[in-house]
């Protein structure tokens, strides 16, 4: 078994795609995080309760793990940014378990703000290897599915996983 997995929460498929794409180079395991009460379908929505919410502390139910972590040495995390952080369900994967031991290579893929992402993560990760961050960028129009960052700048970020 590969030693590394790809952990993601996506929203607009963003992240999916970067996820799925790194699965594919890597030829590693993959798990998606998904909430327990899925959010609205309605993007403005979405990004109006987070910020009156305070997202950027809350964490969100996230369905069972059906994976055992113990089994990998590196995860490859992913998440979109969500005001200025990572989003509440990879927030609550961080709290939920440890990954003590472990070396950390976060993704976010966002609009261009990518604020204290790695930082966070960096705080809820004490005891991990945390590096090679890759910040992503995507058009403000998530609609769009466009990549502002470089595809080869992303291919190259993979081949030297
Ligand atoms: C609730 C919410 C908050 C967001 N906050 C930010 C932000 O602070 N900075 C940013 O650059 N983009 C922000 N975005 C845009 C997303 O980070 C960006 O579109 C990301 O690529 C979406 O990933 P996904 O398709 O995997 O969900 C936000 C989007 C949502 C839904």
């Amino acid at each position: 078994m590969s030693n590394k997995l790809v952990v993601y929460f996506s929203y607009t498929n963003h992240t999916k795609m970067i996820a799925e794409d790194i699965k594919k180079s890597l030829q590693c395991d993959i798990l998606e995080l998904k909430p327990v009460k899925p959010y609205s379908n309605d993007y403005d929505k979405v990004v109006d309760e987070e910020q009156n919410n305070e997202s950027s502390k809350k964490t969100r139910e996230i369905e069972k793990i059906d994976v055992d972590l113990s089994n990998y040495s590196e995860i490859i995390l992913g998440t979109p940014v969500w005001w200025y952080t990572i989003a509440p369900v990879v927030r609550t994967f961080l709290k939920e378990n440890d990954l003590s031991g472990k070396r950390i290579i976060p993704f976010a893929t966002n609009a261009g703000w990518l604020g204290r992402t790695f930082k966070e993560i960096e705080e809820l990760c004490p005891n991990s290897v945390i590096e090679k961050e890759m910040n992503i960028v995507f058009t403000q129009d998530y609609k769009e599915n466009q990549l502002v960052t470089s595809p080869d700048e992303i291919d190259k970020w993979v081949k030297e996983l």
